[in-house]
């Protein structure tokens, strides 16, 4: 067990390593409880290092068995071991070679840290800190070396073994049931991509040409029987290979490519180089098991994995505070690939509401931090939202500054600089200082001041004159340790309309004539004043178009300016804005005077409707009304989940019924057309269906009932029976119980699919689903060793269930608290994960937070927390 480290650790303190290791020759005999490993390392003394530092190699948990030092086997007095720690005081000038042999216990590893088993398959996760679980090293991503691996095992436990880079022997071992394969990396790499995977597996196979004509044999390994379902994913992963050769220049290294799906696995998945292990929720998908959300969740993972192959591998990160240099560029560059893939504006709407719904209470809260920390004590809690999805906005908006054009030439000198290096967000940034000639400095403090920006704006319209002035204003509230803020750059796109609706030209003796030309204003003072000439009338103004920087607006624009923006904006996020505008006014207007105004929202949501040909994928994301937890955010204090509930279904229902007609119109006529495809345009079509269902049953819950009974029989897909009975769980009753009842029964044993039986229920919006919740954890399938289990049922409960989970009484946060607590000394990033969920709990009105607050210091005060979770509760409570 990883002992509490109470040592804070500091960017400011970073040290390069005192040794180097060229090489690694490692050894695995896999044995469920008793693997052995020996570890060959070829050291030297870092020129970069302290010349006379002791050679102190970090463990965790490991038992030792023997060391060699050039040849010589060490007696216990040459040496220190600990568990979490091998220190040899003295050791040769000269380069040398220590032997080191552990023995570890894979079966008994439930933290999926490490080596540990999913299911009778043997496989590593070696990010952050889990190399050192392993064997003995200095298991920090700045110490770079060769790896050759060689893994043994018995022939029918494990006729699969792989490892990094390419296959350079296998055989059986004469006169044994067992057989070994040999596996060499050429690239230099850290320790925490190193993997190992050994097991029977069922494979699918193909091959890509790379731009320069290699061959690459790309294989896929599931689960016997699981084969066809893994398809999807081997297309996206050439359609990513292509993409980053057209897009970035970038081509694949190796001479295979394998990607492993496992059922136990804490986060998405892991891009060790060569060898992608996988939560095969990214991996697997058929029509009859997976949502069209799936197939979009596995084509952005399957990306972002093998697009780390440049960003994150060739180039890697000097040491952990870096993180967001290689996972916010590599989410960055997932997400354009989706765009490219799909329908931009819906990608683009899909990507800031993720943010809004996960970075921004992150941003507002006690686990508030830089996209670049500057302190951490456990740095699994830092694979954040922050780090990912701010630290891809980031990167959007450096694109956006500098164009496109030279962001390219600022990606291709980053390549060339930085390749096989273990880099810093400076030396990034000066890659595009270099190739716009721009100063960066100013800019960097995106990834130093934690916080969203909130961007103030006021119009005035002299019709005399003719102007139009637009004062913008910055301010950062402070965050734990940051009291002082300083304006930031903010780039704003944006457009004024004229009365006929046309784009207005931009004049203006207030902004550069490129910031005019480009209809991008930088903003990178405190505040600034932009008079605007020639405007012919009040205009209609469209502001942050694209969401060109991710901050706070406010205030939102009046109602009349939402409708034209709706009806009239060229930029279709900002179209989808106005709808979310006009929905949050008439939910925070019923709270405010208890009468639901919806008429201008379901005047324009009328007028979308008639047109929603065009594009049925935006109309759906402009009927999906802000979430429980958007409201929440906006509310952002003496929050009352209840309250908000209420006026967020009183508007459901409202526009279910004056819509109704049109609802059901649309319904009927986009209708399933046959055989399942899982493309953008289809899912779009599919998407808009299901919300028209949904508000129709919010409007007419009897029709509502019958169409979702119907479809729920019919369905083709899993998008559509899982649309059928989401629905149904709203509307309760008789017909509910038999359709969880009917799903259980036809997807009994397919994990992934029952992840989704427990989630749908654990969301049920009714007194009674706390204790379904705690039934449902009795249930045979449900398992706390499992996380997608687990987030499945609690996570969906604590996430998805607000006015449940902030029951008054208690019952929610006791049922977190207890599972977090049992799930702790099982896997802590689990358990930390769990627990992130009350990050908002200071915006609760106040009987809820005085609740939060008994159970985070009940938490605190147990003993043998593990680090993850004592460092999330000690943070949370602040
Ligand atoms: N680097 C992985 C990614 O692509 C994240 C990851 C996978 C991870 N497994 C992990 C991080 C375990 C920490 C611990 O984003
Ligand atoms: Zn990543």
């Amino acid at each position: 067990m990883r002992h509490p480290s109470t040592a804070a650790i500091r960017l400011a303190d970073y040290r390069p390593a005192d040794f180097a290791i060229d090489s690694v020759e490692l050894d695995f005999k896999l044995h469920p409880t008793k693997t052995r490993v020996t570890a060959r390392l070829a050291l030297r003394r870092n020129p970069a290092g302290d010349a006379s530092a002791p050679l102190a190699l970090d463990g965790d948990d490991l038992t030792l068995v023997g060391v060699t030092l050039d040849g010589v086997a060490l007696a216990p007095g040459d040496y220190e071991a600990t568990p979490d720690r091998l220190t040899l005081a003295k050791v040769p000038d000269a380069p040398f070679t220590l032997d080191i042999e552990t023995e570890i216990n894979p079966s008994g590893n439930t933290q999926l840290s490490g080596l540990y088993r999913s299911g009778s398959a043997y496989c590593t996760q070696c990010e952050a800190e889990g190399f050192r679980r392993i064997t003995y090293f200095l298991d920090r991503p700045d110490v770079l070396s060769v790896y050759t691996t060689r893994i043994e095992a018995a022939k029918g436990e494990a006729p699969i073994l792989l490892s990094n880079g390419n296959p350079v022997a296998r055989g059986d071992i004469a006169g044994t049931d067992r057989h070994y394969a040999i596996w060499r990396d050429p690239f230099r790499k850290p320790s925490y991509l190193f993997a190992l995977v050994g097991g029977d597996l069922g494979v699918l196979r193909d091959s890509f040409t790379t731009m320069t004509g290699r061959k690459v044999d790309l294989a896929i390994y599931v689960e016997h029987g699981k084969e066809a379902r893994a398809g999807y994913a081997m297309d996206a992963l050439k359609r990513s290979m292509r993409w980053d050769e057209e897009k970035f220049g970038r081509e694949y290294d190796l001479d295979v490519f394998n990607i492993v799906a496992v059922s136990d696995f804490n986060m998405g998945a892991m891009e060790n180089k060569g060898l992608n292990i996988f939560n095969d929720k990214y991996v697997l998908a058929s029509a009859d098991t997976a949502t069209d959300g799936d197939y979009a969740g596995i084509e952005g993972v399957i990306a972002h994995e093998y697009f780390h192959n440049w960003t994150g591998n060739r180039i890697t990160c000097r040491d952990w505070f870096q993180l967001c240099l290689k996972e916010g560029l590599t989410v960055f560059r997932d997400q354009e690939f989706s765009a490219d893939m799909r329908s931009r504006a819906v990608e683009r709407i899909g990507d800031v509401r993720g943010l809004r719904l996960a970075q921004f209470p992150e941003d507002a809260g006690p686990l508030a931090h830089p996209v670049r920390p500057d302190v951490y004590q456990e740095i699994n809690n830092f694979y954040t939202a922050t780090v990912y999805e701010k630290g891809a906005e980031i990167i959007r908006m450096l694109r956006v500054l500098i164009g496109e054009e030279t962001f390219r030439r600022g990606m291709d000198l980053y390549f060339e600089r930085f390749d096989g290096t273990a880099a810093t967000v400076e030396d990034f940034l000066s890659c595009f200082a270099a190739a716009s000639g721009r100063d960066l400095k100013h800019f960097a403090l995106w990834y130093s001041q934690a916080g969203t920006p909130v961007v103030t704006t006021a119009g005035d319209y002299d019709a005399a004159a003719k102007t139009f002035t637009l004062k913008f204003q910055q301010e950062t509230a402070p965050t734990p340790g940051q009291s002082e803020k300083k304006p930031v750059v903010i780039p704003i796109a944006l457009a004024l309309f004229g009365e006929n609706g046309q784009k207005l030209d931009l004049v203006s003796d207030d902004a550069t004539p490129t910031e005019l030309a480009r209809g991008l204003i930088e903003l990178d003072a405190a505040e600034r004043v932009i008079k605007f000439r020639e405007v012919p009338s009040r205009p209609v103004v469209s502001l942050l178009r694209g969401f060109s920087a991710p901050v706070r607006l406010e205030p939102a624009p009046a109602n009349e300016d939402l409708e034209r923006l709706l009806a009239l904006d060229d930029d279709p996020f900002n179209r989808w804005q106005a709808a979310q505008g006009l929905a949050l006014r008439a939910i925070f207007g019923r709270l405010e005077t208890g009468a639901l105004d919806a008429k201008g929202l379901t005047e324009a949501l009328r007028s979308l409707l008639a047109k929603a040909e065009d594009d049925p994928a935006l109309v759906a994301q402009a009927l999906s009304l802000p979430s429980d937890i958007d409201l929440a955010r906006e509310k952002a204090s003496d929050v009352d989940p209840d309250v908000l509930f209420d006026a967020r279904m009183a508007l459901r229902a409202e526009i279910g019924r004056s819509l109704g007609a049109e609802l059901e119109a649309i319904y009927a006529r986009f209708a399933d057309e046959g055989a399942y495809a899982p493309d953008a345009a289809s899912a779009g079509r599919r998407a808009l269906r299901n919300v028209a269902l949904d508000l129709l049953a919010a409007g007419d819950c009897e029709k509502g009932r019958a169409l979702a009974m119907a479809q729920f029989e019919a369905a083709g897909n899993m998008t559509d029976r899982l649309a059928a009975l989401a629905t149904l769980a709203l509307l309760g009753g008789h017909a509910r119980e038999e359709a969880f009842a009917r799903f259980y029964a036809q997807y009994a044993g397919d994990a992934l699919v029952i992840d989704k039986w427990f989630s749908l229920q654990a969301m049920i919006p009714e007194a009674a689903t706390t204790q379904r919740v705690l039934s449902l954890m009795s249930h045979r399938e449900f398992s706390l060793a499992n996380p997608n289990r687990v987030r499945a049922l609690i996570g969906a409960f604590a996430n998805g269930n607000l006015t449940r989970f902030h029951a008054l009484d208690g019952s929610g946060y006791d049922l977190l608290t207890s599972v977090v607590l049992q799930v702790d000394p099982k896997n802590p990033q689990l358990a930390a994960r769990l627990l992130s969920t009350l990050r908002s709990w200071r915006t609760m009105e106040s009987r809820r937070r005085d609740l939060i607050e008994a159970r985070l210091k009940h938490i605190v005060a147990q003993e043998n927390l593990s680090a993850d979770l004592r460092d999330i509760a000690t943070r949370a409570l602040g």
